[in-house]
């Protein structure tokens, strides 16, 4: 079938909306007709080459090349037609995205830690996980492109891998599932479940966009005495106000000398890191806001090819901080996806206030420009 895309030839490019032919799905695999999308920066990385392999890794890394490549892992839709054998779905059910896929039988799945799961290998590859054959080529006949996380949510119709479906039930508007399926999920998995908000901790969060937003969120749904939103745009503060925080400041230097005399100098148990991008160098502040066996979750990506970061080893050891990296808040989608979903239905989870625009695909380049101004909590692309 025919489908139209929002495609990247390129770094530092616009997205552009092409044609591209996808074909019917084999086994293990389903068509999903996607009816929205999140704008996250994750996608944002690739335009601006932080999350593409230098060139001279491709060879290595088996990558023949990152282009064309279909944006889009935040999402949700509907099946619209199952392979051979396809039994866990059927036209017709609802789904979220699940941009780390579940195989169910891996060392890390059958281990409850479904978000590392062997499944995610060769994430930058064109392919599909089932037998790493394409089944989308542009239409213009330029190739096959590579679909971000195997999902490429940005095109109305893709064929996924079942590991990546996560079925959903029916009464859920599916801009709220979309919104689930990486933001809310990672956000809210980083304070609730990596860094372990407790009832009664200081927690300061650092950048609130998408993710920052549900990790304030999280925090403050896990029982923290004081919520810290940490970011330099006043609406991105206002907003974390809305969300749960208790106090907000424009940068880390100002939040610093404020949580110090707010927890009498014993600094914050929790520090969830989710600025746009996570450069080496804010370290140095993210880890001394945390105080003695203070935890510092590490969710914003960095550049792909940074190696170095500012962090204190001396009052690290001497202080028994803990550094954590996160990937999807290391909640599984599986069971985490439906649970986030019925805390909304029950009132308890904001996913609808979230949404601060909508763009039909056409203007998916606008969206990401409010990104860049920080006039979005989340822009959605709704597929018409
Ligand atoms: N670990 C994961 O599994 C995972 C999943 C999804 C997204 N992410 C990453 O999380 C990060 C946030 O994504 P998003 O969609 O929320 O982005 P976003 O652009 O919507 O929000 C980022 C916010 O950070 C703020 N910011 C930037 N630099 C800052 C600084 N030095 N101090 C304070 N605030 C700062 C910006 O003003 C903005 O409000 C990105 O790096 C994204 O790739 C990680
Ligand atoms: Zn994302
Ligand atoms: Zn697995």
């Amino acid at each position: 079938m025919k489908s139209k895309a929002a495609v990247l030839h390129g770094t530092h490019q616009e997205w552009q909306i092409e044609e591209i032919e996808v074909d019917a799905p084999k086994a293990g695999e389903v068509i999903v007709e996607w009816k929205a999308a999140g704008l996250c920066h994750s996608d944002e990385h690739l335009v601006t080459g932080d999350m593409v392999p230098p060139e001279e890794a491709w060879e290595m890394m088996g990558i023949e090349s990152m282009w064309p490549a279909i944006g889009g892992h935040e999402g949700a839709g509907v099946i619209a037609e199952v392979g051979p054998g396809v039994t866990s779905v059927a036209v017709g059910d609802h789904v979220s995205a699940s941009f780390v896929p579940s195989c169910g039988k891996c060392r890390y799945c059958s281990t409850g830690r479904q978000n590392l799961c062997d499944a995610g290998a060769g994430a930058f590859l064109k392919g599909m996980i089932t037998d790493g054959t394409s089944r989308h080529h542009m239409a213009d006949g330029s190739g096959d492109p590579m679909l971000f996380a195997k999902l490429g949510t940005f095109s109305q119709y893709t064929c996924v891998s079942t590991d990546q479906v996560i079925k959903v039930d029916t009464d859920l508007p599916l801009e709220a599932v979309a919104l689930v399926s990486c933001g809310v999920a990672t956000g809210w998995g980083s304070a609730t479940n990596r860094a372990a908000v407790a009832p009664g901790d200081v927690v300061v969060v650092v950048g609130i966009g998408g993710i920052g937003i549900n990790a304030v969120q999280g925090a403050a749904m896990a029982g923290a005495r004081r919520v810290v939103a940490v970011d330099p745009i006043e609406f991105k503060r206002e907003k974390a106000m809305e969300f749960g925080a208790t106090e907000t400041f424009t940068s880390m230097e100002e939040a610093l000398p404020a949580v110090m005399e707010l927890t009498h100098g014993m600094m914050a148990d929790k520090v969830i890191l989710t600025p746009g991008v996570l450069y080496g160098d804010l370290m140095a502040l993210g880890t001394q806001l945390a105080g003695k066996g203070g935890t510092i979750v590490v969710t914003g990506v960095a550049p792909m090819t940074q190696t170095e970061s500012s962090v204190n080893l001396f009052e690290l050891a001497m202080w028994n901080k803990e550094i954590k990296g996160t990937i999807f808040g290391s909640l599984n989608p599986r069971a985490d996806i439906p649970r986030l979903l019925d805390l909304y239905r029950d009132g308890q989870l904001k996913l609808d206030e979230l949404i601060t625009n909508r763009y039909s695909l056409e203007e998916i380049n606008d969206g990401y420009q409010a990104m860049r101004d920080g006039t979005n909590i989340r822009g959605v692309v709704v597929h018409g």
